[in-house]
Parts: structure tokens; sequence; C-alpha cells
């Protein structure tokens, strides 16, 4: 019998007392001290909400789209490698689930089904790809290929990873893919697939030494004129901070920029996202969607994020919370919750859809839908 679940953190606790112990420190850590990790959720808590009042919120609709894609809620799910250590069907889980919520999946390069698997499982332009760049272009220039040949909508670029932050936990447990499991993108044999399963040095992760051998720590922003020579999928790039390379993303002709820190796994000490997305948008001036993934664990968190510009927020940890919780209908209930929430949110600050979000941040910089707590501590 599942216990009963009233919120993500609910979900998170029952996925870390019933993973395996290596899995559960793996999901759940971040780089070296984890200040990045813990800042990801107080910057939230450091955003307050101006509700408004006698504003008619009878009847409400969270849809929205991105890049085009009509999608129920402005919540969709970030790529993360390896579900299927949080349940037997991993990443299928998880497509269903999108695919029932009627919302988007990204599926990680390093995952433990297929490109193939997966499309064959959900619709197809609700699926987007996440890639790496490895240092061998043609194991890159296949992932796309067969990407685009299976239906995804789009190419997630992570650019945070030339190799993988330092995740103390994994070192400590020597961390690598159970044996039972595989890198489900690549043929057996082939080392992309295989070199996870290598016994890592002692005091190493094993997918550390993974990605120092296999991603290409040299790829510049040029390069993505590369990546956009040989597709014609949208490419959103994933893991911007500053406006700096926001800007150079748009140069070099993103569709979308996600504004990550790869869920505090990477750098230590950068900031939270939440902290991160306004310059991003400032820069941007609306020529492309701007996203936001790290610490969305709640509807408040949702609105914050599209009160600063965000057209949508993706989530990580929470699907593999949810897969742990009961597989796809863990993962659906992931979803239902923030879609309730947010819902109630909404209807306590006088706003009866996405767009009143979107139009109440940008309009009003005198009556502001969020400030930050120092709002009303300079008027004490
Ligand atoms: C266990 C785990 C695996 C991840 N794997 C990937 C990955 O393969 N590719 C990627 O771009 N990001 C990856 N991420 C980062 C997520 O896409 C996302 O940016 C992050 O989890 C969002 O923060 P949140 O977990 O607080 O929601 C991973 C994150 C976690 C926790």
């Amino acid at each position: 019998m599942k216990p009963q679940v009233v919120c993500i953190d609910d979900i998170e606790r029952y996925a870390l007392d019933n993973l395996n112990k290596s899995v559960a420190d793996y999901y759940r850590s971040g780089a070296n001290d984890e200040q990045t990790l813990a800042e990801n959720r107080r910057a939230f808590a450091r955003l307050r909400i101006r509700p408004r009042f006698l504003r008619d919120v009878s009847q409400r609709s969270l849809r929205t789209t991105v890049l085009g894609q009509p999608i129920a809620a402005p919540v969709c799910a970030s790529p993360s490698a390896m579900q299927k250590m949080a349940h037997p069907m991993g990443e299928l889980a998880t497509a269903k689930a999108c695919e029932t919520m009627d919302t988007i999946m990204i599926l990680s390069t390093i995952s433990t089904s297929s490109i193939e698997e997966v499309a064959a499982e959900a619709s197809v332009a609700m699926k987007w790809f996440q890639l790496y760049i490895y240092r061998d272009r043609e194991v890159t220039r296949q992932l796309v290929e067969r990407a685009e040949r299976s239906g995804f909508g789009a190419l997630v670029l992570t650019v945070d990873t030339p190799m993988f932050g330092h995740r103390l936990a994994d070192s400590r447990n020597g961390f690598c893919l159970p044996p039972h499991l595989r890198m489900a993108n690549f043929v057996a044999g082939a080392q992309a697939s295989d070199a996870i399963q290598n016994r890592p040095t002692d005091g190493q992760s094993g997918l550390s030494e993974y990605a120092q051998s296999l991603f290409d720590p040299s790829i510049e922003w040029k390069d993505l004129r590369w990546l956009r020579s040989i597709t014609r999928l949208p490419i959103v790039v994933k893991g911007v901070l500053t406006r700096e390379d926001a800007l150079l993303a748009l140069k070099y002709g993103c569709s979308a920029i996600l504004v990550s820190n790869h869920g505090a796994r990477q750098l230590d000490g950068v900031p939270a996202t939440i902290e991160a997305l306004p310059e991003v948008v400032k820069a941007v001036q609306n020529r492309c969607e701007v996203y936001l993934d790290g610490g969305v664990r709640t509807g408040t968190d949702v609105l914050k994020a599209l009160a600063l510009g965000a057209r949508a927020v993706f989530i990580g940890r929470p699907i593999l919370w949810g897969l742990a919780y009961d597989g796809q209908s863990g993962v659906e209930k992931v979803f239902s919750i923030l879609k309730q929430e947010l819902d109630m949110a909404m209807a306590l600050s006088g706003l009866s859809t996405v767009t009143d979000i979107a139009n109440q941040s940008t309009t009003s910089s005198s009556s502001p839908l969020v400030v930050s707590e120092n709002y009303y501590r300079s008027q004490l």
C-alpha cells in the first residue's frame, strides 16, 4: 500500500526512503558543498507574490504553448539520465505520463530506453531530445538523425557539461550504472555504451569517468552552426545562466533558451536559476522563448518563474521521485499536484490564465506580481 502523498516533498521522501542508496544519492545530490542546490529552493522562498482580489477568477485555464506546441500547463519534464534505476519502465513510463498529461518530455542522451523505444511509446512532437556532443562527431550526428527520424520535436543542447561536476556522494559510492541496465542509445560493444559499465577508479564516479572520456570539452558557440547544418529541428540551448551566453545562443540560431544550472550538479556557487532568469529574459527581449528548471517543487514556484518571464518551467528530480513512487502513475501524480497548486495560486492571486501572469509582469512595473522579499523590508 503506497502512503498518501499530497505534495512533491511527500513523493520525494517516499522515493529517498525506498530507492537503493547509491541511486538515491545519485539522483538527489548536487555538486560539492551543495550551496547552489540549496539556493535553487531558497531563492524561490525569497520571492513574494502580491495578490490581487475581486477579479473574477471563476473560469481558469493553464493551457499554453512551447515552440508552438500546445500543452496542458506550463510544466514539462527536464531530461534526467538513466531513469530505469527509479522504475523498471524508466523513460517509457515518463513518456506515457507526459503524453497522458499533455506535456513535453525531454529524453536524455544517456537514457536507459532508446530514442526509438520512447518514440514508439508516445506521440511525436511532444518529445524533445537532449543532446550531449561526443568527441566522436559521427556518434553525435547519428543521435541527431535518429531523433529527427523518430519524430522528436526539438533538440535540447546541454551547454553546461564539458565534463560532469563533482558530486561527492557518487565518488564515495563509486557510482556506476547497475549491470542489468544499459545506455540504450548506443549499441552494445560501442564505447559510448559499455564505458559506463567499467568499474570506476577508486574514489571516482563511473558516470564522471564516462563523460570525461567521451564528451567533447572543446565545443564552442560556433559549433552550433555545425549542429544547425545537420538538422532541421529547432534547437533549445539548455544551461544558460548569463546575459552574455543568452545573446550568443540567439546569435548562433537557437529557438529557445532553458535557464538551468543542471539541478545544481555542475559548478557549485552559480546562482539559483530563478535568480539568473530575469537577466536572461531582459537580454533576449522576446526574440525567443525562455524556460527555467531547477528547484521547482510547488505551484507558487511555477507562478513566480512565469511572472519573471519564463514561458514554462521544467522539472528534473520530481520526475524521478514520481517514477520511484509509482512508475507512470507516480509521474502523472507529480504533474497533477503541480497543476492543482498552480491553478490555486492563480485563483488566489487574481489570475485566470497563463497569459494573465505574463501580462501582469510585463505591463505593470508599478504593480508587479512578484517581488523580492527586500521590497517589503525596505518599507519597514
Ligand atoms: C539524476 C539527474 C540526471 C540528470 N541527467 C541529465 C541529463 O542527462 N542531461 C541534462 O541535460 N540534464 C540532466 N540533468 C539535469 C536536469 O535536466 C535538470 O536541469 C535539473 O534536474 C532541474 O533541477 P531539479 O531537479 O531541481 O528540477 C539531470 C538531473 C538529475 C537530478
